[in-house]
């Protein structure tokens, strides 16, 4: 993960700091900038959140017009200033994203070469080795070419030499960047988003494309013609994003569900859906990560159910490795809010290299599984800056939905009445969603109860489950509680094991076809003890006796929609255990936003 970004501008340090937070949603353990001023390269870095950094560059006046700026998220070594970037090796200074694989191997050449080294990082490697062929009396772009080709892995990096001329240079292997020519400078950046107003055009590169960024021109190095430098329009230019008069960018973002779920019941997208033809389709497969893949699995059930389409669903890091059987006319669909996951990019890469045809489910429409994909939808969620996706679920979900519906229209698999009854149902969610946002007050008696406990066991049934599992790591991820999810049905399988009054038990109970079997497993939980917490149908409420701050009742709604309405006080749980707790919401541990390393 981490972010990286650079400028060529005047006051380069401001569009650098201003993208530095952009990006921080990349990875926060620590930040840092290099500055060419007066003629030298000086580096700041700090611990911690960006706020450290800023505070460490008040006592500094530091002016210039190159500068390349790092947020990052620990792969090797600790979280620490030496770790952190941007590294430097005598007048080269650079920025890394990746992850450097032979960086061992390279460092014991480098110190029988007599380099010494500060930091226990895979990166710091790379100024290295440039600075060890500019000393051979190689050019700039000869020592980076030269010292890129040693290495083994994945990268994005900014590179500042002080030399002859002051440069800045950007390359790519694997990794995200883009590269931005503005009326005011030029800008190299992990993604699109971190480019502030002067960054209306934009350019990815290619693999090992090695680029000189100046104020006034960026020139593809060695020989390459400029032309070959294709802009488009950045969408994401500007959009500067703040969490107003909420406490965390998440809780906006829990809240913003209800107008993006609006927009997205009066737009009519569905002419973009009937691009695919799902009437004469074998198989779709939905492949992603985390969140994305239990919104994937939530579709799985709307394209059985709805269209009797064969849906097998999978985790990119598992499907990337293991030899998965593309058949003909199946439909791969890759599911990702960033568009970036290193593991899912790589599953889609698979998926093409076997002839399927590809589909990106994304948010950031610029990004490379979004390029990459035959096809793309966006999800409409905005930027979504809350490390835990909330908003994006729900309208991955949603675009989804209509999917399924278009699937259902062309294989004529419901009845139209059906049908119709499907759509409207969709446009009840925005009205329903802000009605159980209305009663937060009753699920932060909840959490404030539940937050008590270290390991809590989450429930569902069909569709359902995958909102339980949702849940339970939404609240891992944020508040640091143990939470697992199963299948209802699965709880005499095993974790029934786990059950006393120190194990509560969170049942998502709607009333449908399973309730009573549904029921039984709700008495088998209390039979044992454990504290029980329902979000569920009032019918439940009747028949199992809870206090108030203990049984969440759901609107009562057609069960089609259930999944996008059920996740919501799951989301809230998440969100006011975390408050309870203490901790920082938008920026749990451990954790980053874009997951660009396998
Ligand atoms: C959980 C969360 C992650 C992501 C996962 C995939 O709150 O945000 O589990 O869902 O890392 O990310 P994308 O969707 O960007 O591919």
């Amino acid at each position: 993960m981490c972010g990286i970004i650079g400028a060529v501008a005047k006051s380069a340090i401001t569009p650098v700091l201003e993208g530095l937070a952009r990006l921080e949603y990349r990875g926060y353990d620590s930040s840092g900038i290099s500055i060419l001023a007066n003629n030298e390269i000086k580096t700041i870095k700090a611990q911690g959140t960006l706020s450290n950094l800023k505070q460490r560059l008040l006592s500094q006046a530091l002016e210039g017009d190159c500068c390349i700026g790092h947020t990052r998220w620990a792969t090797h070594g600790r979280a620490n200033v030496t770790n952190a970037h941007p590294h430097q090796c005598g007048q080269v200074s650079v920025v890394h994203n990746g992850i450097i694989e032979n960086y061992l191997q390279l460092k014991q050449k480098l110190i029988q070469w007599g380099h010494h080294f500060n930091s226990s990082t895979d990166s710091e490697v790379i100024p290295h080795l440039i600075n060890h062929y500019l000393s051979q009396q190689m050019t700039q772009e000869q020592a980076i070419k030269k010292a890129i080709a040693q290495l083994k892995g994945s990268y994005a990096l900014g590179v500042l030499i002080n030399g002859v001329s002051n440069n800045l240079y950007a390359i790519k292997q694997g990794s995200p960047l883009v590269i931005s020519q503005g009326n005011e400078g030029a800008y190299m950046a992990s993604d699109a988003m971190a480019l502030g107003a002067d960054s209306g055009k934009i350019y990815y590169p290619k693999d090992n494309e090695l680029i000189k960024l100046n104020s006034h021109e960026i020139t593809l190095c060695g020989g390459a013609n400029n032309n070959e430098i294709h802009y488009i329009n950045n969408k994401h230019c500007a959009k500067l994003v703040s969490k107003g008069t909420r406490s965390s960018f998440m809780e906006k973002e829990i809240f913003e569900q209800v107008d993006l779920l609006k927009r997205l019941s009066v737009n009519n997208h569905t002419s973009e859906y009937s691009t695919i033809n799902f009437k004469d389709l074998t198989k779709i497969t939905i492949i992603a990560c985390g969140t994305s893949y239990y919104a994937a699995s939530v579709a799985k059930a709307w394209f059985e159910k709805y269209a009797n389409i064969l849906v097998e669903i999978d985790i990119a890091s598992e499907y990337r490795y293991r030899s998965p059987i593309v058949t003909n006319n199946e439909l791969a669909i890759f599911v990702s809010q960033s568009g970036e996951t290193a593991d899912t990019l790589a599953a889609l890469r698979y998926a093409k290299s076997k002839k399927a045809q590809t589909l990106a489910l994304v948010n950031v429409v610029n990004s490379t599984i979004a390029r990459e994909a035959n096809f793309t939808f966006e999800i409409y969620a905005g930027p979504e800056i809350g490390v835990a996706s909330t908003k994006a679920f729900s309208c991955q979900l949603a675009i989804f939905y209509k999917m399924a519906l278009e699937a259902a229209k062309q294989r004529a698999f419901i009845e139209k009445a059906e049908l119709t009854q499907l759509a409207l149902n969709f446009a009840q969610l925005p009205d329903t969603i802000e009605k159980v946002l209305q009663r937060c007050a009753e699920i932060k008696s909840m959490a404030k109860k539940l937050c008590k406990y270290s390991n809590i066991l989450f429930l569902g049934r069909g569709a359902l489950t995958p909102i339980a599992q949702e849940g339970a790591l939404k609240l891992k991820e944020i508040s640091y509680i143990h939470a697992e999810a199963y299948a209802a049905g699965e709880l005499k399988h095993g974790p029934i094991a786990l059950l006393d009054e120190h194990m509560p038990v969170l049942v998502i109970a709607p009333k449908n076809a399973l309730t009573d079997k549904l029921l039984s497993n709700i008495q088998e939980v209390q039979a044992r003890n454990a504290p029980l917490f329902i979000i569920g149908d009032k019918y439940i409420r009747e028949h199992i006796h809870l206090q108030e701050d203990q049984f969440f009742e759901l609107p009562a709604i057609p069960e089609s929609i259930l999944p996008i309405i059920s996740v919501i006080p799951m989301q809230l749980l998440a969100l006011y255990s975390a408050q309870i707790l203490g901790k920082n919401v938008d920026q749990p541990r451990n954790l980053a936003k874009s997951v660009t390393v396998e």
